[in-house]
């Protein structure tokens, strides 16, 4: 905590000896916010992705805006890899955030002791076969879920089509209202469940992307059925879909080493800032992907020229209104990393290319 004088003491009686005025003490001097700044070692680093610049792009983006990502490729692809390394370029967590965090993993009996503050932003991968009271919290004396460990970080789904539909589904609403509240018969806890959903996903059950001319690829009806587990209620709860491709063997040999997530993480933290400036009237409004849909309309307006463009893409792509919200608020953080003021329709295109899926269905 911050703003306090704490004294050490090895034995009572030095507290006794301390207001008789015969013994001295030094207060403690402990800034977390430097902690917090100096923690950001990574061991794992973009540097080490050959390639794949769009994925990372989109990773980019996703940082910047906080918003949701899926990734879709085949086997081998790198999805992994790149959702594992998306911490290492999100700006440190604040005090307040590091302590938000540290009680939620308190509460859950997380925090071993004599540790103090959580300094990493959570990064949880629960596996497949988790229980929906696991991944959103509960049981007779509620316990935080999850989503609720992944506030302020991340939260990566693996091959998501192998969680159990109903245990995605429970996720819903929690990822709209960023926090989760458990009713018991005589109680009822909130629980906070700010993250950013990472999921990765095989394009099709045989791993590949769907080729009409491959006869190799799985037919139609298969991918379709495939893509349907995921139900689009959830997929319309994702700000980006990005297509990850296999790099072949010879680029990823001869390939130079990409941007290090120190350099990444430096643009991300000034976009992020932008952000925080331009909503600091506004309580619990960080970034863009937290704007419910009244702020958007006032923060993501879009000139004569955009709304044609929207218009036509929402047409042939046969988009929701949730995705398209989800494309306005991508197009705002995308104005937002070249410090444009107004979204400009470049910045519309890039985000509406990142809804692949909803073009499938
Ligand atoms: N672009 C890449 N650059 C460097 N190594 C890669 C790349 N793509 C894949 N790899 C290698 O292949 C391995 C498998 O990638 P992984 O992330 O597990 O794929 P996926 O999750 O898509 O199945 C990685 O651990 C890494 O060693
Ligand atoms: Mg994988």
């Amino acid at each position: 905590m911050e703003g306090l004088t704490i004294f050490g003491i090895d034995k009572i009686t030095d507290v006794v000896e301390y207001f008789n005025g015969e013994k001295t003490l030094k207060p403690v001097h402990y800034t977390p916010q430097t902690e917090l700044e100096i923690y950001h070692e990574f061991a794992i680093d973009f540097s080490d992705v050959k390639g794949q610049e769009n994925v990372k792009r989109a990773l980019e983006i996703a940082a910047c805006g906080g918003h949701n990502i899926l990734l879709i490729g085949p086997p081998g692809s790198g999805k992994t890899m790149l959702a594992k390394r998306l911490p290492s370029i999100l700006p440190p967590l604040t005090t307040d955030e590091a302590l938000e965090t540290t009680k939620i993993h308190s509460v859950a009996g997380l925090v071993g002791a004599n540790k103090g503050l959580l300094t990493k932003h959570p990064f949880r991968s629960p596996h497949h076969t988790v229980s929906d009271v696991a991944l959103v919290g509960g049981g007779s004396h509620p316990k935080p879920g999850e989503i609720s460990l992944a506030h302020n970080g991340i939260l990566f789904l693996d091959e998501l089509p192998e969680y159990k539909r109903q245990v995605l589904e429970v996720m819903r609403q929690p990822l709209e209202d960023r926090m989760v509240s458990i009713s018991r018969a005589k109680m009822s806890v909130d629980f906070p469940a700010g993250f950013m959903l990472v999921a990765s996903m095989n394009p099709s059950p045989s791993g590949n992307f769907y080729d009409p001319n491959d006869p190799n690829s799985d037919p139609e009806y298969i991918v379709k059925r495939y893509m349907n587990k995921i139900s689009g209620p959830l997929m319309d709860r994702i700000d980006l879909h990005i297509e990850v491709p296999a790099v072949p063997f010879e680029k990823l040999s001869n390939a130079e080493k990409g941007e290090s997530s120190a350099i990444i993480r430096k643009r991300v933290v000034k976009t992020r800032n932008m952000q925080e400036k331009r909503f600091e009237a506004i309580p619990k409004l960080h970034y863009n992907a937290q704007l419910e849909p009244k702020l958007i309309e006032k923060f993501c307006g879009i000139d004569s020229n955009g709304q044609e463009l929207l218009k036509k893409a929402m047409d042939k792509m046969g988009l929701s209104a949730r995705s398209y919200s989800r494309i306005l608020k991508v197009a705002r953080t995308i104005a937002d990393m070249e410090e444009s003021d107004s979204i400009l329709t470049q910045h519309l295109a890039e985000a509406i290319q990142f809804r692949s899926l909803d073009r499938n269905n």
